[in-house]
């Protein structure tokens, strides 16, 4: 049975990865700092698999600690690396710590790996972000890499950069970067999901916690883009969906003989949503009345961000299965189940 570490795996989509691993027969290891979860989420993946994952609490910028657990785990076939920071606003007003974070703990890890002389099947969480604006739509992965338009969405692309290089230059890792466009949704347990902490960043969650009641109204940011409805055009991915592409990739790099493989992959549904048309669905499909206003643009967004999903669907034999429907009924689902316990 192969072993798989998983850093970061207790956030959102760690933790619907640990459960796919989980299904698929695979030994996991899990390693998270809590910088941004809690151990609640290790309780929850327990009970949804019904077992006893392994957990170790580790800071990957902390280069002693990451020497020893590595040294004590030197039997890992292959890594999923999540652990990461992620909010796109943080990173513009405090760069260093996504350069610190992102980065030294990327080479810190591969670093101790590498040492193992060993193989060692590496998958990068990356995202649609590495592209910033994009020139075409759908988006393939011949779409040109250009300046990044946030510290964040920078040490996506150094990091790939980084995982390529490595590759390159040794051939007992093989590597696929995982391009993650708007993953959304929650387990079909409704036990895990996505926990933003404070007044949330991204779309969903907002409207989630608005129809709940915690917030007001939710604001859709501008109706004058050069899209279908004037309002922004995303593809939604379920989070469940996007577990199961890391499932396939690690598939991929178990079976690829080829030295040196390293390999990117768009991961979306290939189908572009509008902000107006997700709110539309969500009130469809859970029977709620959203509160919403219209408002002013926000800074740094592109009018339209969506998929070419063939490559993924080709190599990786990997399909996206939910339809935003299923992903949007899966996060309300959450949204109650969480909100009942803390009442
Ligand atoms: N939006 C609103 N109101 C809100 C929040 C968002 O109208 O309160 C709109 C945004 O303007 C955008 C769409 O909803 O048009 C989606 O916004 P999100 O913040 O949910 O997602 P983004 O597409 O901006 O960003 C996501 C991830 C990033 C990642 C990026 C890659 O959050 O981490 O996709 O494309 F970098």
């Amino acid at each position: 049975m192969s072993k798989i570490l998983v850093t970061g795996g207790l956030g959102y989509i760690g933790s619907h990865t640990v459960v796919e691993l989980h299904n698929q027969g695979y030994e996991i290891t899990i390693v998270d700092d809590l910088s941004n979860t809690s151990l609640d989420v290790l309780k929850r993946i327990n009970k949804i698999t019904n077992s006893s994952i392994n957990y170790v609490n580790l800071d990957l910028k902390n280069v002693e600690a990451t020497k020893i657990f590595i040294s004590e785990n030197n039997d890992i076939d292959g890594v999923i690396h999540f652990a990461a920071s992620k909010a796109v606003g943080e990173s513009v007003d405090n760069p260093l710590k996504y350069y610190i974070n992102n980065i030294s703990s990327l080479t810190n890890l591969l670093n101790e790996l590498k040492d193992l002389n060993k193989k060692i099947n590496f998958i990068f969480s990356s995202s649609a972000t590495v592209y910033g604006k994009p020139i075409n739509v759908p988006i393939t992965e011949l779409e040109p890499i250009k300046n990044a338009e946030s510290p964040y969405g920078n040490t996506k692309q150094i990091g790939e950069e980084i995982i390529r290089d490595l590759v390159n230059s040794n051939s007992n890792f093989k590597a696929i970067s995982l391009r993650y466009f708007n993953p959304i949704g929650a387990h079909l347990s409704a036990m895990i999901g996505e926990l933003p902490i404070g007044v949330p960043q991204n779309l969903v969650p907002y409207i989630t916690q608005t129809a709940i009641g915690i917030r007001k109204e939710l604001t859709v940011f501008g109706n004058d883009y050069l899209t279908i409805d004037g309002s922004c055009l995303r593809d939604y991915i379920h989070v469940v969906d996007l577990a199961k592409a890391h499932i396939k990739s690690l598939d991929k790099l178990i079976s690829n003989d080829d030295k040196n493989y390293y390999d990117t992959f768009n991961i979306g549904t290939g189908k572009g949503t509008s902000v107006l048309e997700l709110i539309k669905s969500f009130e469809n499909v859970t029977g709620n009345k959203l509160n919403f206003k219209i408002g002013d643009r926000r800074k740094g967004d592109v009018a339209e961000c969506f998929a070419d999903v063939s490559k993924a669907n080709k190599f990786l034999n990997w399909n996206s299965e939910f339809s935003v429907e299923d992903s949007l009924l899966s996060s309300w689902n959450w949204e109650k189940n969480i909100n009942n316990e803390k009442l």
